[in-house]
Formats: structure tokens, sequence, C-alpha cells
């Protein structure tokens, strides 16, 4: 099989490629190792800036997301029992999409199937080669036998497990990594949220954050220790202690019910540098983590794969690589930004094991200080519904 780009992983990152190249006339396959159902299996991000709302626009996939998606003007935060509002249309004018990733990811399959562009799920033992020289190909077994396709740039979008990254070889990249020493236990149920708004706690027993898929599917999340097993966490188990870190009014609020998922994620932050090697490109998970408490991970993947798509319909339209060429520096300037507001947010937010008083106390300090700081309060919010993209 020949086609100019051949996209590894079919996450949000590879299907979004796939989707925008090919409304730009450009041929793609996606090589998934995994089947579709475990693919929308994987219950993750949740908010949508408005830069990512835009790109799904410009990708065609935009219209269920628009019906279905809840918009929020705003955000509370939660110490000491008391809640705070950060007013985002207010400071900045701007709003997030509450829309699941699994959505995101449903209507990007439905978009592919409908154009009948090409997808091999199940893919195993797939391979990258040649992508420094001049004919890149990447090879995959099913379980009709060993296949190559051969194409011109090869976009890696397989996650940070992936193949891609680690066929680089390890003189020409260099990583950031914090690993933390905890872990965020995820539940989804079919019960009305707690509130119209997500809440994020900082409470004396750790993290909680309450937020939702729609009016009546809730997803809340409870900082835990890397040491636990979701079956340690029976259902009973997990709104005591969700209800325990809430302030008074959502503690008694709370509607509790089955849990229709449960799932622990660890929390990182990691970096590759750069993000293009030859015909390689890197994007989304597979170049760079961050821990959710920002929620970036997701619009950090959409930014990526909208500078790629901008650059490779430039290069294909009239031969124009500067985009290609700038790819790198461009995601890269927009990652750590990212890096930087996860980072804090999830200092700010989280129990630290081995924090003492003064550190405690400083961290009490600093929401004190955003409380009362409107400039604090509005850095925050433009954090939140996302810094501004380039062109
Ligand atoms: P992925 O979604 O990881 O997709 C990569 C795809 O590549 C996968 O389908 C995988 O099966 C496939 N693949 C991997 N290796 C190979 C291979 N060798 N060959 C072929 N295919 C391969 N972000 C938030 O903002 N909020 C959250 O609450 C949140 N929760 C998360 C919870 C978990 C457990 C994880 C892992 C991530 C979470 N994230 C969250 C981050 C967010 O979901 C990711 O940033 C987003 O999925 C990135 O999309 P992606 O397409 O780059 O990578
Ligand atoms: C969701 C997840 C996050 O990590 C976050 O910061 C906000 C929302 C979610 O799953 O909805």
């Amino acid at each position: 099989m020949r086609v100019q780009v051949a996209i590894v992983g079919a996450g949000p990152a590879g299907l979004l490629l796939g989707q925008l190249l090919a409304r730009a006339g450009i041929e793609t396959v996606i090589l998934e190792q995994r089947s579709p159902e475990y693919v929308l299996s994987r219950i993750r991000a949740g908010l949508l800036e408005q830069g990512t709302v835009d790109t799904l626009e410009e990708a065609g996939v935009a219209q269920r997301l628009h019906k279905e998606g809840l918009v929020h003007h705003g955000v509370e935060l939660c110490f000491a029992g008391e809640r705070h509002r950060i007013d985002y249309q207010g400071l900045v004018g701007k709003s997030v999409t509450i829309y699941g990733q699994t959505e995101v990811t449903h209507d990007l399959m439905d978009a592919r199937k409908a154009i009948g562009a090409p997808s091999v799920y199940e893919a195993e033992s797939v391979s990258v080669h040649d992508f420094d020289g001049n004919s890149p190909r990447v090879r995959y077994r099913t379980d009709g036998g060993a296949h190559e396709v051969t194409c011109d740039f090869i976009a890696g979008c397989d996650g940070f497990h992936g193949v891609t990254r680690q066929s680089v070889p390890a003189g020409a990249l260099k990583t950031y990594e914090r690993v933390y020493p905890f872990g965020w236990l995820g539940v989804l149920s079919d019960t009305p949220p707690v509130s119209e708004e997500l809440i994020y706690t900082n409470h004396e027993r750790g993290f909680a954050l309450c937020t939702m898929r729609s009016m009546t599917r809730s997803r809340y999340y409870v900082q835990c220790p890397l040491t636990e097993k979701v079956e340690d966490w029976p259902d009973e188990r997990f709104w005591d202690e969700l209800r325990s870190r809430l302030d008074a009014k959502a503690s008694a609020e709370l509607i509790s019910g089955p849990s229709i998922e449960k799932s622990i994620a660890p929390l990182r932050s990691f970096v590759a540098e750069p993000l293009r090697f030859g015909h390689l490109f890197l994007a989304g998970d597979a170049a760079h983590i961050v821990p959710p408490t920002g929620a970036k991970g997701l619009n950090l993947a959409v930014s990526d794969v909208r500078y790629l798509a901008h650059g490779l319909i430039a290069y294909y339209r009239s031969g124009d690589s500067s985009r290609l060429d700038r790819y790198s520096e461009r995601c890269l300037r927009r990652i750590w930004l990212a890096e930087r507001f996860s980072w804090w947010m999830t200092s700010l937010m989280h129990r630290f094991p081995d924090t003492d008083a003064f550190g405690r106390r400083m961290q009490a300090a600093e929401l004190t200080y955003l409380f009362r700081s409107p400039t604090a309060q509005k850095s925050l919010a433009e954090n939140y519904v996302g810094l501004p993209l380039e062109d």
C-alpha cells in the first residue's frame, strides 16, 4: 500500500489528523493496535478549549458537540470548605465546552467511515522504518500476514507507550519528566452532577474533582496513593471518600449511584524534544504528558495536530515546507506553557505525602492570594480556556 501520510494510532490525535488531511484531499491510512470498541471504552478527558472546538469545526465533526456539549462560563475552586468561583466569561470573555473524549473519538470514527478512508484496527507489531531517509515505511501484521505501507511522512499519534517515539535514536531525543507520588481514581455514573459547574477541591484528605458528561451523567475523581487498586474501591467507599472531601453543601447534595466505569490514572509530566525527525512527526501523548489537573492533555493533542495538518496541507498544495520546518518549535512553545500550568495546578490542589507544615502553609497562602487577586484569577481563567493558537 502507498499513501501520502501513514498515521500510527487512532486516538483523538490520529483520527483528527486523518480527518483534517482527508478534507484537503490528502491520502492517509491509520494503523491502530487495539479494536474500535477498546479505544471507545477508555474514559479520559472532558473539557474542551475554544480552540479545540474551532479545530473540530474545521474538521467537520462538531455538529453533535454543539448539540450535546455543555458550555461552562466559569469554574469553582474549593479550599477550607469554601467554594470560590472563577468567572471565565467575565475575566477573559471566553468559555469552555464539556464533551467527553469518548464522544469526540466516536464522532471522528464516524466521519472517517463516512469518507471511506482506510483504518486498520488490531494491527500488530507496528514498526516504522527509514524515516530519516527518503523512503519512509510502516510495517505491521494482521491475521492475514505481514504488510508494508510506503509513504511521504509518518505521524506518530500512538500515545505515551507507543512505538514511534521509541524508534527515534536515543541521542536524537531529549526528554524531561516528573512523576507525581499519587494518582486519580475516577468514577463515571449515571447520576446528575452535584453542581452546574466543575468543582476542584483541595482538602486535607486529598484532591477531588466533580465534573460531568451531561446533566444525567457525572464524572468524579479523588486523589489516591499509587499503591491502591481499583478492587480496593467498592462504590460505597468511593462515594464516602468523595463526600468527605467536598464542602458541606456539595456533600449534602451529592447523588450517588452505581459506577459504570472506574479506573486509576497515574500523574506525570513529560516532554520529548524535538517533535520531528526527518519524515517522522510526533503529536499528542506520543510527545508529551501533563497531569490532568489543568485539563490540557486532549487540548494539546488537538493543537499539535492542527499545526501538523496545516503544515502538511501547505506542503502538498504549494510545496511550501516552512510550516513543517517550524512544527516542533511552535508546538513546544505551547506545550511548555501547558506543562507549566498543569504542574502549577497540580502543586496547588493536591496533598503531597512528603510536604511539611511550611509547604502546606505556602499552598494555603497561594490559594488565599488567588481568591483575593483578580490578576491571578485572570491568569488561571486564561489558561483554562486556552492560550491563543498561532495561525
Ligand atoms: P491516545 O489517546 O493515547 O491514543 C493513542 C492511540 O495509539 C491509542 O488508541 C493506542 O491504542 C494506539 N497505539 C499505542 N501504541 C501503538 C502501536 N504500537 N501501534 C499502533 N497503535 C498504537 N486528559 C485530560 O485533559 N483530562 C483527563 O481527565 C484525562 N484523563 C486521562 C486518563 C488516562 C488513564 C490517560 C492515559 C490519559 C488521560 N488524559 C486526560 C489525557 C488525554 O486523554 C490524552 O492527552 C489524549 O488521549 C491524547 O490523545 P492521543 O491521541 O495523543 O493519545
Ligand atoms: C475532566 C478531567 C480533568 O482532568 C479536568 O481537569 C477537567 C475535566 C473531565 O473528565 O471531565
